[in-house]
């Protein structure tokens, strides 16, 4: 068997000319959907990410403002730069990239935003929200990972979802996610024993561990479908997943690439919070 690969960049690419019309409904009743991106210091990985969001912005008709600090800005002077950004009428989402400098507390940081702006899903009554149900924005790179599974004929009701990572921002919700559409859910864990045989069992695994070849064919079931959440650099400064590709591909049955698989995703998906966020609170 050879996988099919979910390719996130098509179907980023599908989902992002939709929003195009919808953002351009929302100009005809005046409302520009505005996102707002602070970046705290200068790490590199994070500059690119953040200038990958607002070009996606502005290919979409979203306004967006980054506000880059300098290093040294004040846990104060974030969190006033957030309340602003909370009262601020034309600003719809706001998006406080991680991670921070170790001098600022991220929880603070994040429970500082209101729950109507958080389009990253991070803030503690949004992810409450999604545990028992709720309507609420979900984070993104979760969100991408489930919109991926569906868009293509894989049931998951009723499967065994295996979810290799515990991270708030990934591994837990994408979990709790999969568990929302009837699921069965497991998770495994840097303290899991027998992780292969638990990974071996799963219809769909998630793999969110940030290892580069984390994973390998012993790991999957023939016929699985396996998602590759893992942004890793190699020793030649390529950008890798977790998984094995070429060897998990002769085995899976589905497959996301890295680059061009949860990465897209992850960005279209805070695009569609950020336009749900605009037709919500200027209605
Ligand atoms: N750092 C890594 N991923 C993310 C994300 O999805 N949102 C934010 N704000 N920071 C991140």
């Amino acid at each position: 068997m050879t996988a099919e690969i979910i390719s996130g960049k098509e179907l980023s690419a599908q989902k992002r000319e939709e929003m195009k019309y919808r953002t351009q409904e929302l100009k005809e009743q005046g409302i520009i959907p505005g996102l707002a991106v602070i970046l705290v210091g200068e790490d590199p990985a994070s500059q690119s990410y953040v200038r990958g969001k607002q070009r996606a912005c502005e290919e979409t008709g979203i306004h967006s403002e980054l506000y880059e600090l300098p290093e040294s800005t004040t846990e104060e002077e974030l969190l006033g730069r957030i309340r602003e950004l909370n009262d601020a009428q034309h600003i719809d989402g706001i998006l406080v990239q991680l991670p921070l400098p170790s001098h600022i507390s991220e929880d603070a940081v994040i429970d500082a935003i209101v729950p109507e702006k958080d389009v990253d899903g991070f803030h503690p009554v949004n992810i409450g929200r999604m545990m028992i149900g709720r309507e609420a924005f979900l984070p993104c790179t979760p969100a991408g990972i489930v919109e991926m599974v569906k868009s293509r004929e894989i049931s998951i009701e009723g499967r065994h979802v295996v979810v290799i990572g515990r991270s708030n921002i990934v591994g837990k919700p994408a979990g709790q996610l999969f568990l929302n559409e009837n699921a069965t859910v497991t998770y495994c864990h840097s303290r899991t024993e027998n992780m292969k045989e638990i990974a071996a069992q799963a219809d769909i695994l998630v793999v969110a561990v940030g290892k580069e070849e984390f994973v390998g064919r012993e790991y999957i079931k023939p016929g699985a479908v396996v998602i590759d959440v893992g942004v890793n650099r190699n020793s030649e400064g390529n950008l890798t997943g977790d998984v094995k590709f070429e060897e998990v591909k002769e085995v899976a049955s589905y497959l996301t690439p890295v680059p061009g698989g949860v990465g897209p995703m992850t960005i279209t998906m805070l695009l569609n919070n950020t336009i749900e966020s605009a037709q919500k609170r200027r209605r």
